[in-house]
């Protein structure tokens, strides 16, 4: 067998029977219509033509107002948010494929100005982010922002985050999603939580980490709960290189979380790694170590090529490769890597907002 024909094998990812090993990460593309938050009307054409992939992973989508950062991303709370997101997953079944809903709340990566009512966003401690988030200037235009200074959440305000998990997952089921995907990644609200630099509470969600990682692992099982383990996923970053995401003991406790979610039978352990965005390339021992806790599927994404994606399924520390950038300008991506094609290569000027330019403007081989 060739040794991408092992990308090209089905997968079973809990309730999910999937084509391939070769999905689609979640892009985040700011098209969104405001007010509202309602994908856009190109959004189904986006989703279909790339339903090849054997699982989609949709752009982070908002679990409430306040979960919102980035003017231009889409929620789910709304029926308008679901109806939308319907014309969506039609379109990516019709078409053979099959897609889950990424749930973000983003925490203290917001701005006061998409926040409802102006207010302050919201993070495990009243400490701002370093990074920044995404507005719209009056031609609607991306422009980037420092992040507001958040207010930390009182302690019983996080069981209606833990519902808002749920609702959102209720909505995903309704508009027709093969499943959801938790975004634990990437510094937002649960990685705020599970950080010990960014999360400084000295009630049970913060210290140790059996606490720090607690609101995580409520929002995982209120999605199980409202659905079905086989329904969701989850995707984390072990070993942030961020510089206000420090964290006591970076191996261990994404050891620690690894080992409860285990527990869970989930869909899939999504692993998004830290070398695409400056971090280090995971150490061997890491990798071999979240194989030996985690017997589920494992997809691992970030700066793969297809050679680091074989490398890794024979080694057993994969079962499957998300691709980000590549699906934006190869929608076609699985064909181009069953006949062994070039790749196009993405213009980052037209990832964020805009039209169909750099979105479904994209050609599949042989147009
Ligand atoms: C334009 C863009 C938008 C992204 N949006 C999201 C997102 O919504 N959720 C998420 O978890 N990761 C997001 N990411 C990260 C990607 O899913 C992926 O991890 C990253 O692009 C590295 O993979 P790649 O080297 O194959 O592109 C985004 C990346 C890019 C470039």
């Amino acid at each position: 067998m060739r040794g991408a024909d092992a990308l090209l094998q089905p997968l079973t990812a809990g309730a999910m029977q999937l084509a391939n090993r070769i999905w689609m990460a979640p892009l985040t593309r700011l098209r969104s219509i405001e007010p509202g938050d309602v994908p856009g009307p190109l959004a189904s054409t986006y989703y279909r033509q790339r339903a090849s992939a054997g699982l989609i992973v949709s752009e982070a989508a908002h679990i409430s107002p306040q979960a919102k950062g980035y003017a231009g991303a889409p929620g789910i709370f709304s029926p308008e948010q679901v109806k939308a997101w319907q014309g969506v997953t039609e379109a990516v079944h019709a078409a053979g494929g099959r897609i889950v809903l990424q749930l973000w709340h983003v925490g203290r990566v917001s701005h006061c100005e998409v926040q409802p009512g102006g207010l302050a966003p919201v993070a495990p401690s009243a400490l701002p982010s370093q990074g920044r988030t995404s507005l719209r200037d009056a031609e609607g235009r991306p422009v980037r922002a420092a992040c507001s200074v958040p207010r930390a959440l009182e302690r019983v305000e996080l069981p209606g985050i833990v519902d808002a998990y749920a609702m959102a997952t209720r909505r995903a089921r309704q508009a027709g999603f093969d499943g959801v995907e938790i975004h634990a990644a990437h510094g937002y609200l649960l990685q705020q939580f599970l950080c010990s630099g960014s999360n400084q509470r000295t009630d049970d969600y913060g210290g140790v980490i059996e606490n720090r990682a607690r609101l995580c692992l409520e929002a995982v099982d209120a999605c199980c709960a409202e659905w079905s383990s086989g329904h969701v996923g989850i995707r984390i970053f072990p070993f942030p290189p961020m510089p206000d995401l420090t964290d006591d003991d970076p191996q261990g406790n994404a050891f620690y979380l690894v080992e409860q979610l285990a527990q869970r039978h989930l869909a899939y352990l999504h692993v998004s790694e830290p070398d695409w965005v400056g971090g280090a390339e995971l150490p061997e021992a890491f990798r071999e170590g979240l194989r030996a806790r985690y017997p589920g599927v494992i997809v691992g994404s970030g700066a793969y090529t297809v050679e680091d994606a074989v490398v890794r399924l024979e080694r057993g520390w994969i079962d499957a490769v998300a691709f980000g950038r590549a699906f934006i300008a190869n929608p076609d991506l699985p064909a181009r890597i069953r006949h062994d094609r070039l790749w196009a290569t993405p213009d980052s000027g037209t990832f964020y907002g805009g039209g169909a330019a750099g979105y479904t403007d994209y050609p599949v081989m042989g147009d």
